[in-house]
């Protein structure tokens, strides 16, 4: 395994990061031309921070996603997930890394259908193995985190919007993920549901938790510490969006 890039020179800390993208591309073919994706980004994104990546539409944010999440692979790069350099990793090993250190949140939630809340998010510790005792106690745990206790015996279709989301994202959780990964996770909501979720991911954020989303909504954005723009398959920005005193203390610590 080759060595991991520090993200931060000035940081001691011990853990590697969460994400390490050093110039990823991903070229589609497309009959005789190539589409360019993404054309070259490198991007570190360590343990704890909250991070919201913007762009227009087709300036390649679901690819990159895809490449976080190890759906897809990169034409060329290198990627480090916790640690782990993901080239070369065949099917069954890279799907057994994406659950192990991956939550996913989906724009449309993802739910199974006529399976109570509870369920639903002691499914993926069911595929993890996890004793029936444990994954009970941890998924109702994990609703009570998102705020949702009175809801473990309610099917999706007896939610609302909000609800079933903070449901997702309780799903997403409750392995224990080194990374919380939300594609538009506020798309599909209104105003205050959308508030809803972010109370939850800010609060996870607050605890410890990594958590990168994608979002076309710069009061989603605002509301993370850090934002990363992409155009045309690169990044053009990557600013610090953490308000009042803590921007100077985070400017500091990066
Ligand atoms: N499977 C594919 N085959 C060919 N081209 C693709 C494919 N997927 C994406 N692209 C192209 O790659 C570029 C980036 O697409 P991507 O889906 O990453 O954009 P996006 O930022 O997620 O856009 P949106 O906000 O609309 O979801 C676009 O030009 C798109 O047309
Ligand atoms: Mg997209």
């Amino acid at each position: 395994m080759s060595p991991v890039p520090s993200g931060s020179p000035s940081s001691d800390r011990q853990l590697p990061p969460v994400i390490a993208l050093r110039n990823i591309t991903r070229t589609y073919k497309m009959g005789d031309s190539e589409v360019h994706a993404l054309a070259g980004v490198s991007l570190v994104i360590e343990r704890g921070e909250f991070v919201a990546i913007m762009g227009a539409s087709g300036s390649g944010k679901s690819t990159m996603m895809n490449i976080i999440g190890c759906l897809d692979v990169p034409s060329s790069g290198r990627y480090w997930l916790d640690g782990v350099d993901v080239r070369g990793l065949d099917e069954t090993r890279l799907a057994r890394v994406r659950n192990r250190k991956i939550g996913f949140v989906f724009q449309s939630f993802n739910l199974i259908p006529r399976t109570s809340a509870l369920a639903n998010i002691e499914l993926p510790m069911l595929y993890a193995g996890v004793h029936a005792k444990e994954r009970r106690a941890r998924a109702l745990a994990a609703l009570d985190l998102v705020g949702l206790s009175s809801r473990a015996g309610h099917m999706p279709s007896e939610m609302s919007g909000g609800q079933q989301q903070r449901v997702a994202v309780a799903r997403a959780l409750v392995t224990n993920p080194a990374l919380i990964l939300a594609d538009e996770p506020t798309g599909n909501l209104d105003t205050h549901a959308s508030d809803e979720v972010m109370n939850v991911f800010e609060s996870l954020n607050r605890a410890g938790r990594t958590v990168v989303l994608i979002t076309h909504e710069p009061d989603i954005a605002e509301r993370t510490k850090r934002t990363v723009r992409l155009r045309d398959g690169l990044i053009i920005s990557d600013e610090n969006t953490t308000r009042g005193p803590r921007r100077a203390e985070m400017g500091a610590a990066r």
